[in-house]
C-alpha cells in the first residue's frame, strides 16, 4: 500500500515543467508477475528554465532495474530515487536527450486497479489520474503532452489480442510462442490517456463514415461468448459519433476506435485515446439481462467517453484542479445527447433527481468543494458529483445566459483556440466572453464558491397598477474553508401563468436584467417588477432547473396545482408535483415522531392521480411524477435531527394512501401499459414499462398482497419487469414464501452472470429496516460474492450504505461500525474503492444525535487507524472536521 505523505497540492503552486517531453517509446514484455517495461523518452530543457534544474519524474511503488541517458548507463551519483520521484542531475542545457527507464511490474498482484493490472486474465491499464507513474517514471501530469509509440510482447496463446492507443503499425511473431504488436498514436497526449490491453477477447466490428467521408473501423472487445451483448453499445457509439458531428461539428480523428470491456474496474469507464476501457457493466446489455436504466446508462457512458475525444483528449486539462474543464463539459455534452435521443423533459427530470440526491448532499456536507477546487491531498477523491454534475450544470448555465447560437460560437472558438493544448477554466470562460462580449466574472463564482445557493422568493400583485413584483434574495451557505460568499449570477428561467392557464406576455420590467424567458439574479436581493399584467399570475420559477439551487418559495396548493396542470415546461410541472409532495412527507414525519398517525392532503393525492391518468402526458413523465421524492430528498428537506426510520415510514404511508385512493387508476395502467410486442429498449417503450411497474408498486401497497408482484415476476420477459417485480417482493414482503422462492429462482437462472447477480445483491441490500445489515453480512458469505471485484462490492456494500438509509443508519450504530470495518479491510487492497464507499457517510451530521454519535465513532475508528491510504485518510479527516 502507498504510504501516507499528507502532502497538500494547491493550484497556486502550479508551475510548468522544467523540461519538455517530445515523444515516448514504450516496450512491454508482458508477464503476470514479471512484466518488463522499457520507456525511452525524449526531452529537452524548456527555454527559460534554470540551466541546473534537475529532471524530476513521478513514480509510485516502482522497481527500477536500469536507467540510461542517451543509451549509456547513468552513474549512481547522477540520480536519486526518493520513493515518489526519480531526480536526475546534470542534464544538457540545450540539446535534446533520451532517458531510458526499465521497470519490473507484477500486474497480477495489482489490486488497486491503477496502472497495469489483470482483470479475469486480461492485461489492462487505468492511468487517470496518476496511474502511469505506477508503470514507469514519467512526467505524470496532464500538461506534459507527448507522442507515444508502444510495443507489446506477449504469449500468443493467452494474448492473441494486443492493443494500445492510435493505429496498429505492425504485428509479427516474436520467438518461441510469443508475438508482438506496435501501435503509434500521432496525437500528442498526456500520460493519463495512455492505455494497453492484452488478452484473449472476442470482438464485435462495425464501421462509421465520418462527415468528411473517412471510414473508421469500430471494435468492441468483450469476453468470448458475450459478443451479442455488445450490440447496443455499438449502436450507441455510432449514434454518438454522428451526433457530435451534427451538434458540435466534431469529427473523429483516427482510423480506428476501440472499446474494451473489463470486469474489474474502479469507475465507469475511461476515455484513453482511441482505446476506451469500460467497466463491463456499461457495455454489456440485452433484454434478458439489462434493465431500461442499464440501456440508458450504457448509451450515456458510451457517448460520454467518446465525446471526451474532443473535450478531454484533443483539449486536455492543464492540471487536475481543472478536472471539471473536461468532466463538467463532457457530462453536459452527454446529457444533451441523451436528451436528443430520448424525451428531453424526462431526461432533465432524471438528471435533476440525480443531482439533488448526490450532489446537493455533497455540497451541504463536510466534503463540499468548489467545482474548480484549489487544493487536494488525493486527486482521486475529486472525481465527485460536484466536479461532474454541478460542473455540467455550470456549463448549461453558460448556454442559458448566452443563448444557443452564441454558446455554439463560444464552443467553436474553444475548439479552435485550444486544440492540441492543455487548458484552464479561465481559458474556457474567456472563449464565451470573447464571442458574447459579456463579462462572465461574476458568473465564474460558480466555479469557485462551493455550496448550493438558496433563493428565497416572495411575490406581490398590484391589481390597480396591473403590476406583478418578484422579490428574490440569495444566500450561498458557508462550506469548508469558505465562510463568506459573494452573490452569484443566477439565471432563472421563468413564466407568469395567468388564471386561465395562458402565459402572460412580458411587456416591461424594472429592477433587473430579464432576457426573453430568463431572469438574471445578480444582487444579494433584488425586486423585479413586471408591468401590464392583467390578472394575478402564478410565478413558475427555475423552469428546466436552469440553475442548480434550492428555492424557498411557499406557494399555495392551488398555485402549485396550476403549475402542475398548465405549465408549458414539463419539468416545471414535475417540480410542482414534487413541491406538493414534500410538505406531505415532512408533515407525516412530524406526526410519526409525535406518535400520531400521518394524514395527507387529498388535494395533493388528487393532483398526482390526475397526472397519472392524463393520457396527454407521456408515460415516462407520469412514472416520474408518481415516483415521489426519495428518502434522501426528504432527509435534506428536514435538514437536521433526521430519524431515517420515521422518514421511511412517512414515505411508505404516503405510497399506501396514494395506492388506496388510486387503486382503479393503477389497475388500469397496469393493464394498458403492458405490451405483447417484442422488447425494444427505446425511450417510449421504456416509459410504458416504467409506468406499468410504478402501477405495480402502488397496487401491491393498496392490496397489501404479494400475489400480483409474484405473477408479474413469473411472467416477465425482460429484466426491467423481472427485477422490478423482485424488488417489490423483496422490499415489501421480505419474509413471504413468494419472495424467498423468487430470489432463489432469480439467482439460479442467472448463476453464471455476475452483472445480473449484482442486481440480486442490490435488491436485497436495499430491503429497508434493521434486518438489512444481517442480510448483507450473510450475502457476503455467499459463494456468489467476490470481495475482490469492485462491482460486487458496490452492488452489495455500496448499495446498502448509499441507498438503504433506514438499514444502514440503524439506531444502534451497527451499520456504521460494519462500514468502518469494511473500509479498513478494502483499503488494504483498493484504496479508491474504500474511500468511495466511505463517502456514503457524508451526511452523518444531519442525523439525530444518537445516530450521529455512532457515526462519529465509526469515522474516528477509521481515522485513528495507523495504516491508512492517503485516499481514505483524506476523506475521514474531512468528514470529521
Ligand atoms: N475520466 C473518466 C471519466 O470519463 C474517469 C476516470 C476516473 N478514474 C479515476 N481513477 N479517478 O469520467
Ligand atoms: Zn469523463
Amino acid at each position: 500500500m502507498r504510504t501516507e505523505t499528507g502532502q497538500v497540492f494547491t493550484l497556486a503552486d502550479y508551475k510548468p515543467t522544467d523540461f519538455i517531453l517530445e515523444r515516448i517509446d514504450l516496450t512491454f514484455e508482458l508477464h503476470p508477475l514479471e512484466t518488463k517495461v522499457t520507456a525511452r523518452s525524449l526531452f529537452h530543457r524548456r527555454p527559460g528554465a534554470a540551466t541546473d534544474a534537475p529532471l524530476i519524474l513521478d513514480g509510485d511503488e516502482l522497481v527500477m532495474t536500469s536507467l540510461l541517458l542517451d543509451g549509456i548507463e547513468l552513474a549512481r551519483d547522477r540520480y536519486e530515487e526518493t520513493g515518489r520521484h526519480l531526480v536526475i542531475d546534470g542534464l544538457p542545457e540545450e540539446i535534446a536527450f533520451e532517458i531510458t527507464v526499465e521497470t519490473m511490474l507484477a500486474p497480477a498482484n495489482n489490486t488497486q486497479l491503477m496502472g497495469l493490472y489483470r482483470s479475469n486474465g486480461v492485461y489492462c491499464t487505468q492511468c487517470e489520474a496518476e496511474g502511469f507513474r505506477r508503470i514507469t517514471y514519467a512526467y505524470d501530469r496532464p500538461d506534459a503532452l507527448g507522442v507515444y509509440t508502444v510495443h507489446i510482447i506477449a504469449d500468443k496463446a493467452t494474448c492473441p489480442v494486443m492493443l494500445s492507443n492510435g493505429n496498429c503499425i505492425g504485428k509479427a511473431g516474436y520467438g518461441e510462442g510469443k508475438h508482438f504488436a506496435s501501435w503509434f498514436d500521432p496525437h500528442p497526449k498526456p500520460s493519463y490517456l495512455f492505455a494497453l490491453v492484452a488478452g484473449d477477447l472476442g470482438v464485435v466490428e462495425d464501421t462509421f463514415t465520418t462527415m468528411s467521408g473517412r471510414e473508421v473501423a469500430l471494435k468492441i472487445y468483450v469476453e468470448h461468448g458475450k459478443e451479442p451483448r455488445a450490440a447496443y453499445a455499438m449502436d450507441a457509439l455510432k449514434r454518438s459519433m454522428h451526433w457530435d458531428e451534427e451538434v458540435f461539428g466534431r469529427e473523429y480523428d483516427l482510423d480506428i476506435f476501440m472499446i474494451v470491456a473489463v470486469s474489474d474496474f474502479n469507475m465507469g469507464a475511461m476515455e484513453n485515446k482511441g482505446l476506451n476501457i469500460f467497466n463491463d457493466k456499461y457495455v454489456l446489455a440485452d433484454p434478458e439481462t439489462a434493465t431500461d436504466a442499464d440501456f440508458a446508462n450504457i448509451e450515456a457512458i458510451i457517448a460520454h467517453e467518446y465525446f471526451h475525444n474532443w473535450t478531454g483528449n484533443r483539449i486536455t486539462c492543464r492540471d487536475w484542479f481543472q478536472l471539471c474543464l473536461k468532466e463538467g463539459l463532457t457530462v453536459y455534452r452527454d446529457h444533451e445527447f441523451s436528451a436528443d435521443q430520448r424525451s428531453r423533459a424526462v431526461k432533465r427530470i432524471t438528471e435533476v433527481r440525480h443531482l439533488k440526491s448526490e450532489q446537493f448532499p455533497e455540497d451541504a456536507g463536510p466534503l463540499a468543494h468548489p467545482v474548480r477546487p484549489t487544493r487536494y491531498k488525493e486527486i482521486n477523491n475529486f472525481y465527485t458529483s460536484t466536479v461532474y454534475e454541478k460542473g455540467s450544470e455550470v456549463t448549461r448555465m453558460i448556454a442559458t445566459i448566452l443563448g444557443r447560437e452564441t454558446f455554439k460560437q463560444g464552443m467553436d472558438l474553444y475548439f479552435e483556440r485550444h486544440d492540441g493544448k492543455a487548458a484552464t477554466i479561465e481559458d474556457f470562460v474567456k472563449c464565451f466572453e470573447d464571442v458574447s462580449e459579456r463579462d462572465l466574472g461574476q458568473f465564474s463564482r460558480w466555479y469557485h464558491q462551493a455550496g448550493t445557493p438558496l433563493v428565497s422568493v416572495s411575490t406581490e400583485y398590484d391589481a390597480d397598477q396591473q403590476e406583478f413584483s418578484v422579490s428574490l434574495e440569495q444566500i450561498v451557505p458557508p462550506t469548508p474553508g469558505q465562510a463568506r460568499k459573494e452573490p452569484m449570477h443566477i439565471p432563472l428561467k421563468f413564466g407568469l401563468i395567468l388564471p386561465n392557464g395562458n402565459e402572460a406576455e412580458l411587456d416591461g420590467v424594472t429592477g433587473g436584467d430579464v432576457t426573453e424567458d430568463v431572469l438574471h439574479l445578480t444582487e444579494r436581493s433584488q425586486t423585479f417588477t413586471f408591468t401590464n399584467i392583467p390578472a394575478r399570475p402564478v410565478l413558475s420559477l427555475n423552469r428546466g432547473f436552469s440553475a442548480p439551487i434550492n428555492v424557498d418559495y411557499t406557494l399555495t396548493t392551488e398555485d402549485l396545482t396550476q403549475i402542475a396542470v398548465h405549465d408549458r415546461d414539463l419539468f416545471a410541472r414535475w417540480q410542482a408535483l414534487n413541491s406538493l409532495a414534500l410538505p406531505e412527507l415532512t408533515g407525516a414525519v412530524k406526526a410519526l415522531r409525535k406518535g400520531d398517525a400521518p394524514t395527507f392532503n387529498p388535494a395533493f393525492i388528487a393532483a398526482l392521480l390526475a397526472a397519472a391518468a392524463d393520457e396527454d402526458l407521456e408515460p415516462a413523465f407520469r412514472a416520474q411524477a408518481l415516483a415521489l421524492p426519495s428518502e434522501s430528498d426528504l432527509a435534506r428537506e428536514i435538514g437536521a435531527n433526521n430519524d431515517p426510520d420515521a422518514n421511511l415510514v412517512a414515505r411508505l404511508s404516503l405510497l399506501n394512501a396514494i395506492g388506496l385512493t388510486g387503486r382503479k387508476i393503477f389497475a388500469n395502467l397496469f393493464e394498458t401499459m403492458s405490451s405483447s410486442a417484442p422488447f425494444k429498449p427505446d425511450a417510449a417503450s421504456a416509459g410504458k414499462r416504467a409506468l406499468r411497474n410504478t402501477a405495480l408498486t402502488y397496487l401491491s401497497f393498496a392490496d397489501n398482497d404479494p400475489t400480483l408482484a409474484r405473477e408479474t415476476f413469473d411472467k416477465a420477459d425482460n429484466m426491467t419487469d423481472l427485477s422490478h417485480a423482485l424488488t417489490v417482493l423483496a422490499h415489501h414482503y421480505p419474509d413471504s414464501a413468494e419472495t424467498a422462492e423468487a430470489l432463489e429462482a432469480f439467482a439460479k437462472r442467472f448463476e453464471g452472470n455476475p452483472l445480473v447477480l449484482d442486481k440480486w445483491f442490490a435488491i436485497q441490500a436495499t430491503t429497508p429496516g434493521p434486518d438489512a445489515l444481517d442480510r448483507v453480512k450473510s450475502l457476503m458469505e455467499s459463494p456468489r460474492f467476490n470481495a475482490g471485484n469492485p462491482n460486487r462490492v458496490r452492488a452489495l456494500i455500496g448499495t446498502f450504505a448509499f441507498s438503504n438509509l433506514s438499514g444502514f443508519a440503524r439506531a444502534d450504530g451497527a451499520g456504521f461500525a460494519f462500514l468502518a470495518d469494511q473500509v479498513l479491510d478494502i483499503d488494504t487492497r483498493n484504496p479508491q474503492l474504500a474511500s468511495r464507499l466511505l463517502t456514503s457517510m457524508r451526511s452523518w451530521r444531519m442525523l439525530e444525535p444518537q445516530r450521529a454519535e455512532y457515526a462519529k465513532r465509526a469515522l474516528a475508528k477509521i481515522d485513528s487507524s495507523a495504516s491508512l491510504s492517503v485516499d481514505v485518510r483524506d476523506i475521514a479527516e474531512r468528514m470529521l472536521q
